[in-house]
Parts: structure tokens; C-alpha cells; sequence
């Protein structure tokens, strides 16, 4: 499985340690960077992973900035992404198990990095359990063709 990774510079912290977590757990990780500490605008970090996802290059993105907001917000605005900013494990299961979520956020200002990992974790490992929830995903594809 592929996973696409992009941070700010806020977010650059995290994206480095789930880098090297998803490496050590066997994952193949594209890094679409940024590549330092110094300041980027989040939109475009974001934008560059969840356009790989939404290419089905990656299956999963996973997103970083100060809070996990920014970086959520932008993924969400590409069509069939469906971005989810998470600081417990509990949501991001539910994210993935009935949101079919293919977008995590998180905020290094907000999340440490062990639970970080954690959710991390969960996400890419919990399926999407389909059945009543695939309706409730066909009107959020509704919104976006006439919204996007
Ligand atoms: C950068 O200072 C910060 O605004 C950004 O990382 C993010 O938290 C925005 O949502």
C-alpha cells in the first residue's frame, strides 16, 4: 500500500517521525514534502497529496500542519477526497469504517507524536464497513458534483 505524506512547516515534525513509522511497518511512503522548517502555505502541500489519492496513486494521504484544520480543509476541496482531522483513535476508526475516509489530518501543535502514530495506525488499518453507510457517501458525492 501506498501513502501520501505532505506537511507545512508546522506539520514537518510529524510528517518526519510517521515517515519513518510507516517505512519500519513495511508501507511504500510518498513524501510530497515540505522539506524543512521553514514557512510554506498548508494549501499546497495538501493539495499536492490528495491529488495523488485522488489519482489512486496512493491509497491513503496523510496530512500535517499546526492543527490538523488547514491541511483538512484544503484536501476536502478536491473531489472524492474525503479528508478527516482526528486527535483520538476512536474517530479515526470511525473515520475510516464509516466515513471511508482516504485523507487523515493531524496537528504536531496538537497531537503528540506516540499518539500520532497510534492513529496513524488505526486508520490505515481499519476497512470501511459499506452497507447503510455507502448511501450516506453517495450524497456527499451528490454535494460535491453540484457544489465543486
Ligand atoms: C501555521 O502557522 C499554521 O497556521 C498551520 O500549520 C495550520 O495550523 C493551519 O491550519
Amino acid at each position: 500500500m501506498q501513502v501520501a505524506l505532505a506537511a507545512d512547516h508546522a506539520g514537518f515534525f510529524l510528517k518526519e517521525k510517521a515517515k519513518e513509522f510507516l517505512q519500519e511497518k513495511g508501507f511504500t511512503v510518498k513524501d510530497f514534502g515540505t522539506y524543512s522548517e521553514e514557512a510554506v502555505d498548508y494549501p499546497d502541500l495538501a493539495a499536492k497529496a490528495a491529488r495523488a489519492v485522488q489519482q489512486g496513486e496512493c491509497t491513503y494521504g496523510i496530512l500535517f500542519c499546526g492543527t490538523g484544520v488547514g491541511v483538512s480543509i484544503a484536501a476536502n476541496k478536491l473531489r472524492g477526497i474525503r479528508a478527516a482531522c482526528c486527535t483520538d483513535c476512536y474517530t479515526a476508526a470511525m473515520a475510516r469504517e464509516h466515513n471511508d475516509a482516504n485523507v487523515l489530518a493531524l496537528g504536531t501543535r496538537v497531537t503528540g507524536p506516540g499518539l500520532a502514530m497510534r492513529i496513524i495506525e488505526v486508520f490505515v488499518q481499519t476497512p470501511f464497513a459499506g452497507g447503510r453507510h455507502l448511501a450516506r457517501l453517495e450524497k456527499i458525492r451528490i454535494l460535491e458534483e453540484k457544489e465543486l
